[in-house]
C-alpha cells in the first residue's frame, strides 16, 4: 500500500497520534535519496513496531558547506515508492519554510561529544542534526527511533540528547548496510567517478586493517599507522581523519575496551565516512 505523504507539521502530528493507537510507532529520519542502508532501519522498524513513519527532509542547518547543501540528491516521488515496497505508513517531507518559518534561536548542543572527528572538521554540523532531530522527536513522538552506526558520531549525540533531555523514546542502532566490496552505502557513493568509485573500498579496508591489529594486541600508534599505509598509497585519496575512539568519541592513546575504529576522507569533491567496532579479546 502507498504511504501517506504529509507536508505540513500539524498534519504529522495528527496523522502520528492516530498511528500510535495501533501499537508501538517506529520513526526513521532521513534527508531522502533512500538506498539499501535507510531500508535496513525501515525493516527494523517495520519489524518492531505496529507503524512506521519516516521524515524526508534535507536539513539546511547542519550543512557547513552551501554547495554540499544545494548539490543533496532530491527525489521524492522515487523515495515515496521506496517506502511503499517496505511497508512505510507515513512520510513526512516538511518544505524548509514548515521546519523553519522564522531564524532559528534555539539549538542543542551535545558537548564533548561533538569536540572531535566529523565535529571537528565540520563546525556547526552536529548543532544542526541534534536541533533538527529534536525537533522531529516532538513532531512525530516516536517510541523507538531508529539510526545507523554508519553515522557512529551521530548516533552517539542523539542517544545523549534522548537521555539528557528526557524524550520519551528508545533510539535503537541498525549496522552499516555494505555494497559487495565493502564500501559503505550513501547517497554520496553516487557523485564518485568510475575511477573514485573503484578506489573508494579502501577506505573500509583500512578501517578493517586497523582492526585486525587492535585485535591481535596491537598498540594505538602502530595499529592507526597500519590501515594509514593503505590510505597513503591513494593519491586520489586525502585522509582528513584516521582514528581510534572510546564509546564517549574521545580518541584514545591505550585501549582498555571496546573502541571504533572511525575515518573520514575526500575523494575527489566527495567526502566519505565510515567506521568499525574493534573488540580486544583479552
Ligand atoms: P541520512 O544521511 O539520510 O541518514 C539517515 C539514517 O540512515 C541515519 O541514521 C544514517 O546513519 C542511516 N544510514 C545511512 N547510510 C547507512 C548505511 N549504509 N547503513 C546503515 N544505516 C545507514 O543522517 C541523516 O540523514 C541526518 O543527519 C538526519 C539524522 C536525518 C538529521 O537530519
Amino acid at each position: 500500500m502507498k504511504p501517506e505523504l504529509v507536508r505540513t507539521i500539524a498534519a504529522a502530528r495528527e496523522r502520528c497520534r492516530e498511528l500510535r493507537q495501533k501499537g508501538r510507532l517506529g520513526f526513521v529520519p532521513t534527508m531522502g535519496a533512500l538506498h539499501r542502508g535507510h531500508g535496513a532501519l525501515i525493516e527494523q522498524a517495520r519489524s518492531e513496531c505496529a507503524a512506521v513513519t519516516v521524515s524526508i527532509f534535507v536539513n539546511p542547518i547542519q550543512f557547513d558547506r552551501k554547495e554540499d547543501y544545494q548539490r543533496y540528491t532530491r527525489n521524492l516521488p522515487a523515495d515515496v515508492a521506496f517506502c511503499a515496497e517496505l511497508g512505510v505508513d507515513l512520510i513526512f517531507a516538511p518544505e524548509v519554510e514548515e521546519m523553519y518559518p522564522t531564524e532559528q534561536k534555539t539549538f542543542v548542543e551535545i558537548t564533548d561529544l561533538s569536540s572531535h572527528f566529523c565535529g571537528k572538521f565540520r563546525p556547526g554540523h552536529f548543532r544542526g542534526v541534534a536541533t533538527v532531530v529534536a525537533k522531529l522527536f516532538h513532531i512525530i513522538q516516536p517510541d523507538i527511533a531508529y539510526f545507523g552506526e554508519k553515522d557512529i558520531q551521530q548516533l552517539t549525540i542523539v542517544r545523549k540528547m534522548v537521555e539528557d533531555l528526557n524524550f520519551p523514546l528508545i533510539v535503537s542502532s541498525v549496522a552499516t548496510v555494505r555494497e559487495a566490496d565493502g564500501l559503505a552505502l550513501s547517497s554520496r557513493n553516487e557523485r564518485l567517478t568510475a575511477e573514485e568509485r573503484r578506489l573508494a573500498p579502501a577506505l573500509f579496508q583500512a578501517l578493517e586493517c586497523t582492526r585486525k591489529a587492535i585485535e591481535a594486541g596491537e598498540g594505538v600508534s602502530e595499529a592507526k599507522q597500519k590501515g594509514l599505509a593503505i590510505l597513503q598509497k591513494i593519491p586520489q585519496m586525502h585522509v582528513e581523519y584516521f582514528e581510534i575512539a572510546n564509546p564517549d568519541m574521545q580518541p584514545v592513546s591505550e585501549i582498555t575496551g571496546p573502541v571504533r575504529v572511525l575515518a573520514a576522507v575526500w575523494l575527489g569533491q566527495t567526502r566519505l565516512i565510515d567506521n568499525v567496532l574493534a573488540l580486544k579479546i583479552e
